[in-house]
């Protein structure tokens, strides 16, 4: 891969696509392209094909995605499912066609079984029931995987998947109705210190254990998989390290300065108890996360004040 090769980034506006674009930049790839969803619909096979022919990408990542929590996957199966089957079918089949060199797709933990043994590794795929809550989006998500999988068998391709845990930082979603949890308890705790420091009420028991990586070491990733020929089909991406929500919540409370209650909502759902990835694939290879937690949170808390009138919040929407 030379830096004027083209790359199409889907999906560059996003959180991932657009720490994707900077990690490229940064290591002086300048050949690179993107189009929002407005000015390209890719779940518009014709549209796609013209783009791909006017463009002929030498590369390709699919960080576009129609994304959302439990909310919106539950209000809106059809087009978790749909939408996300048209977007990655489309870049997917018509890359093949155009010859395109190498490709990657961008899944999720939640493709993985509801219990699956923890750290998730990638051989659990398809070896028991879905988390039945985003089972749409999870379906169209292992088709993706699979897809490439066909492709590297069949054409002999340099087509490979990553598997990113819980993502958080530079232009994330920091809706209260419809964002992660990470950005959810940042606006909270910012929004409670700036009332003089008034409680702040979370969801649970704060028991259960995740994992957080920094959206910047998770482009390092896929800037490390466009530049390496990885052996194996699918690799996850994370720190391997969990935290209780408890202690993410002290965390976030203590990098914004916010001196109040902490309440505990019992009567909400914990969700899993336990949501780890085994990262050790991807590190044997060569790659390593880099921005430790608190670090990410206090660049994360930065940006979000500095762009607070900007910030993206992404609406329930069909
Ligand atoms: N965020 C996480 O914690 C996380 C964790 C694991 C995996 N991932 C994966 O990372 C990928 C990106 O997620 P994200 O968090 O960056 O989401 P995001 O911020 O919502 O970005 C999604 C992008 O997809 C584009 N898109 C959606 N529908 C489209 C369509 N019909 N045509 C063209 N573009 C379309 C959007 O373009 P416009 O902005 O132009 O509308 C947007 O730029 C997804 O595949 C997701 O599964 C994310």
């Amino acid at each position: 891969m030379n830096r004027s090769s083209k790359i199409y980034i889907a999906g560059h506006k996003g959180m991932v696509g657009s720490a994707i674009w900077r990690a490229l930049q940064n290591k002086g790839y300048n050949n690179l392209i993107g189009r929002t969803s407005k000015e390209l619909d890719l779940r518009n096979q014709d549209s796609v094909i013209q783009f791909f022919k006017s463009e002929k990408p030498e590369v390709v990542i699919d960080a576009a995605a129609r994304v959302g929590g439990i909310l919106a996957n539950n209000n809106y199966p059809y087009q978790f499912l749909m939408d996300n089957l048209f977007i990655q079918n489309n870049l997917i089949d018509i890359s093949l066609k155009f010859e395109v060199k190498k490709f990657i797709f961008l899944g999720s933990s939640c493709i993985y079984p509801k219990f699956a043994s923890q750290p998730l590794k990638e051989e659990y795929l398809l070896t028991d029931l879905l988390e039945p809550t985003n089972e749409w989006y999870a379906i169209a998500k292992i088709t993706g995987v699979k897809a490439c999988e066909a492709i590297r068998k069949q054409f002999e391709k340099d087509y490979v998947s990553l598997m990113p845990t819980n993502l958080y930082g530079i232009n994330d979603n920091f809706d209260l109705e419809t964002s992660h949890v990470l950005p959810a308890m940042l606006r909270k705790f910012h929004e409670a210190k700036k009332k003089g420091n008034s409680p702040v009420t979370l969801w649970g028991s704060g028991t259960p254990l995740r994992e957080f990586l920094f959206v910047d070491d998770m482009a390092k990733a896929v800037v490390f998989a466009l530049e390496n020929k990885l052996p194996e089909y699918l690799y996850n991406v994370g720190t391997g390290v969990d935290l209780t929500i408890k202690e993410l919540a002290e965390t976030i409370q203590k990098t914004v300065g916010h001196l109040g209650e902490i309440i505990w909502d019992k009567s909400k759902p914990d969700g899993t108890p336990r949501k780890l990835m085994d990262v050790s694939r991807l590190n044997s290879m060569g790659w390593k996360h880099e921005v430790q937690l608190e670090e990410g949170i206090a660049i994360t808390y930065d940006w979000f004040k500095q762009n607070i009138e900007n910030i993206k919040q992404v609406k329930l929407q069909e």
